[in-house]
């Protein structure tokens, strides 16, 4: 797989880099399900992902995807925002992956949104365990996207270097519109008290 194709691959790829078999997981928009199969790999059969979205197509198209791949059976469906992703993950885990926008070949008018994707980012920074990492593919390019890619941003550019390290991945010969990634990774104590 060539990991610097686009945002999720790159995404992936991150993630690939912090995630082990046994680990807990979220996908905070499991959409058509690739993502989440793509954790299920990554954590193995004793591992646990909590995926989320706000439409029924996508869970429903998600657990027919991991059915097929026979790993359904380590994945949590959620048929709520990511927004009240912290009701429903209480213990933490070692990364959490946005794949923002819109459901391909689905209703465009169903994207994930700003203040809800601000309030989830919020809940995974914390949810995130030292050494874990938070990965988000943003997509400025539709329709009320450039708004949520300046959210996502001013979110992660507050965010204290000595807890976390948040970097921006950007593809600098496509235009300004094409999706990036943000990766935000929580500081272990050795890394704070290196910052300190
Ligand atoms: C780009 S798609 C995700 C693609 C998916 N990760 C995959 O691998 O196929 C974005 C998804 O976010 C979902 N979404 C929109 N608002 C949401 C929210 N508040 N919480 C969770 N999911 C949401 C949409 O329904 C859509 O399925």
């Amino acid at each position: 797989m060539d990991s610097f194709r686009n945002a999720v691959a790159l995404g992936h790829l991150f993630l690939r880099e912090r995630v082990r078999p046994g680990d807990r997981v979220v996908d905070a928009t499991c959409g058509n399900g690739h993502d989440t199969l793509f954790l299920a790999g990554l954590v193995g059969t004793e591992g646990k992902i909590f995926a989320f979205d706000v439409q029924a197509e996508a869970l429903a198209a998600t657990r027919q995807l991991l059915e097929e791949h026979h790993c359904l059976d380590r994945v949590q469906l959620f048929h709520v925002g990511h927004e009240e992703m912290a009701i429903h993950v209480t213990a933490p885990v070692r990364g959490v992956v946005f794949n923002l926008g819109y459901l391909p070949g689905s209703d465009k008018s169903c994207i994930t949104r700003p203040e809800t994707t601000r309030a989830a980012l919020e809940q995974a920074a914390d949810l995130i365990q030292p050494g874990g990492i938070l990965v988000a593919a943003v997509y400025p390019g539709h329709e009320g996207g450039g708004e949520e890619a300046a959210a996502v941003e001013q979110w992660a550019g507050l965010l204290a270097p000595q807890q976390y390290s948040a970097w921006c991945s950007r593809q600098i010969n496509r235009s300004s519109n094409a999706p990036y990634v943000v990766t935000v990774q929580k500081s272990t104590l050795k890394d704070s008290a290196r910052h300190a």
